[in-house]
């Protein structure tokens, strides 16, 4: 039978990867070897006990101050191995972190196609996001299939000269796994704590926004509680010692800002349901929050997720305090604005994606084996 392995690393990878992984192991056409490089703990093992996936391997590489040349020099040392054991006929990785780019470049040391889910996003700019634009761009030259979210990714893959019949426009699994996690009755110990007051989630993480940028986006915060005495901000902080110290220093002790660990997917996705808009520099938050029909604000200055942008269902904020604060109030203020927003379709996808991606392996492996065969 033909092998596919799939290598996750980090949160979002595990997320939007469990509808494919789901699929693989459920069809008799493929074996499924799956691979954690272990880059985050944590948070990885929160997303795989949550979406039921056992890792066949892992590599173990996160450790305290972890640099990106150290995830990547162990993730290639690391993956060798286990690649020479497996002997897959493909490699699939996701997105754009250290662990999707080393793993397409172990894959690529051992000869063996590689699939990129979730390929052709760029904002072209080398160090925003940094290291993700690079890398998604890098394993691009590496990729021998390139399942593209949108038509706009599959342009840009286009531009660069990628050949047409490698890149198949699938929308993002991001979608397919709101299907497994949205409930109609919820509760949770956070919203019991609000009690009732509408809210505002917030979720930073990003290396550009690390620092003084951090500062002023939650100074921008602090203004907005000010400003709107009965608004709770629910914010789950990234297990970053560097986010987690700051937020602690400047957010704790506000009695309507709620600090909490991540949370699950499950959770995340029904608190973001009930929440009323959300702050994020998160690549994936941004892809969810349209169908979840609430307004985002991206605490950054550019995306490679424009489609948002231009469907009005996201907006650009920047990490200036003030304008971060004023947008908030700008749309908590006009409810036209407000709905615009919060109605508007999502454009990245209609959570068919990891549907899409199996069909074109069946054909390409499944058959190509069974041809070898006869
Ligand atoms: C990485 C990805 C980024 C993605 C983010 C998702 C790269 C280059 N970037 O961010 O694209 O948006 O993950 O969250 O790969 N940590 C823990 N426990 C965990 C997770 C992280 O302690 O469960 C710590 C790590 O030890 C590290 C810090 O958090 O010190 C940041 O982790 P890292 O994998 O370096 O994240 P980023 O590169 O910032
Ligand atoms: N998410 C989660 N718990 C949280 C915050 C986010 O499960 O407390 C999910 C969110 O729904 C999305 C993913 O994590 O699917 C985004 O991951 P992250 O923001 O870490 O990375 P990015 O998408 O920016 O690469």
């Amino acid at each position: 039978m033909c092998k596919i392995m799939c290598v996750v690393g980090t949160r979002p990878e595990v997320i939007k990867m469990a509808p494919l992984v789901h699929k693989i192991s459920q069809s008799n056409q493929f074996e499924l070897c799956l691979v954690t490089t272990g880059q985050h703990k944590e948070m990885v093992g929160q997303a795989m006990e949550l979406f039921q996936l056992k890792a066949d391997v892992d590599l173990e590489v996160m450790k305290a101050g972890q640099t990106l040349t150290s995830i990547t020099s162990r993730v290639l040392d690391r993956l060798e191995p286990v690649m020479q054991a497996e002997q897959p006929s493909v490699v699939l990785v996701h997105g754009d972190t250290t662990t999707t780019l080393a793993a397409s470049l172990a894959a690529f040391y051992q000869k063996v196609d590689i699939g990129h889910v979730e390929a052709g996003l760029r904002t072209y700019d080398k160090y925003a996001p940094y290291p993700e634009e690079m890398n998604r761009q890098l394993v691009s030259r590496l990729a021998d299939w390139h399942f593209a979210p949108t038509e706009l990714a599959r342009e840009n893959l286009l531009a660069e000269n990628i050949d047409a019949k490698s890149i198949q426009v699938t929308g993002n699994t991001a979608i397919d796994c709101l299907n497994l996690t949205l409930k109609q009755h919820y509760s949770h110990e956070l919203l019991e704590r609000m009690n009732g007051h509408e809210f505002i989630l917030v979720t930073v993480h990003r290396r550009e926004n690390l620092g003084v940028n951090m500062e002023h986006i939650f100074s921008a915060l602090l203004d907005i509680l000010d400003y709107f005495p009965n608004i709770h901000i629910l914010f789950p902080v990234h297990k970053n010692p560097v986010v987690r110290e700051l937020a602690e220093q400047m957010l704790q002790n506000h009695p309507r800002i709620h600090l909490s660990e991540p949370l699950n997917t499950v959770d995340f996705h029904n608190i973001a349901y009930r929440s009323l808009l959300i702050l994020t520099d998160s690549g994936g938050v941004q892809e969810e929050a349209p169908s979840l029909h609430k307004p985002v604000l991206v605490l950054r200055n550019q995306t490679e997720r424009p489609e948002g942008v231009d469907a009005g269902v996201l907006k650009l904020v920047g990490t200036d305090r003030e304008t971060i604060a004023q947008s908030v109030t700008a749309l908590l203020t006009d409810e036209r604005s407000y709905q615009q927003m919060a109605c508007g379709i999502n454009p990245y996808g209609d959570g068919q994606a990891a549907e899409r991606i199996i069909r074109v392996l069946e054909q390409h492996y499944a058959s190509a084996q069974a041809a070898g065969r006869e």
